[in-house]
């Protein structure tokens, strides 16, 4: 079985010989191994690069707030990724200057971190993995879309292991809606029967 310098080193090697499209700064996922819980999301943005842990930015703080909501603390949990460099775009302005900013994984940059989470879901362990958006879900499960499963538990024959699809954190940021904002709400409470259940 890997060991956690084993994984670090596997994305550092990935990360770093990839020459495909632009990539920022890769990270490792964090937490406890083994962990009962393993949030799983889709690839680190800057914060998370220049912090060194996964969920540190914006997204990070809404998601730890609702973390902590149901009791649970972000030190009892392991918090991952499905792409573990950060994707990126580029774009030169009338002035000339150029900005830089995410962009969502490409299925091939997924599947360069195929063995890698697969691995590090045998060393955690986990009784549940909670996907955290349509790129974990796609990667995991047999799910067309976040839409059609969130906020309920299933058990996965596959990786023998219960999963709960939620949204991605940002989500709330893309909705800034009040029904949106329930029913994410609902289903973090619904998480936090569901992690009673185990
Ligand atoms: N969004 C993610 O999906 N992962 C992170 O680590 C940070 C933001």
């Amino acid at each position: 079985m890997s060991t956690l310098e084993d994984l670090r080193l596997r994305i550092k090697e990935i990360a770093e010989n990839y020459e495909d499209e632009k990539t920022g700064g890769w990270i490792t996922g964090d937490g406890p191994v083994p962990s009962d819980i393993l949030f799983v999301g889709e690839a680190p943005g800057k914060t998370e690069v220049e912090k060194g842990k996964p969920f540190v930015g914006m997204a990070g703080e809404t998601f730890e707030g609702y973390l902590n909501s149901i009791g649970v603390t972000r030190n009892n949990v392991r918090i991952t990724n499905t792409c573990f460099f950060r994707p990126i775009k580029t774009k030169e302005g009338k002035t000339g200057r150029t900005t830089t900013s995410n962009r969502p994984p490409k299925t091939s940059e997924v599947k360069l971190f195929k063995e890698v989470l697969d691995d590090e879901i045998a060393l955690v362990n986990p009784k549940i993995i909670v996907t955290l958006g349509n790129v974990p879900l796609k990667r995991l499960t047999e799910f067309k879309s976040i839409g059609e499963c969130h906020g309920n538990l299933y058990f996965n024959e596959e990786l023998q292991k219960y999963i709960f699809p939620m949204y991605h954190p940002s989500a709330l940021t893309y909705n800034r809606n009040d029904e949106f904002k329930a029913m994410y709400e609902q289903d973090w409470l619904k998480l936090k029967e569901a992690l009673k259940t185990l």
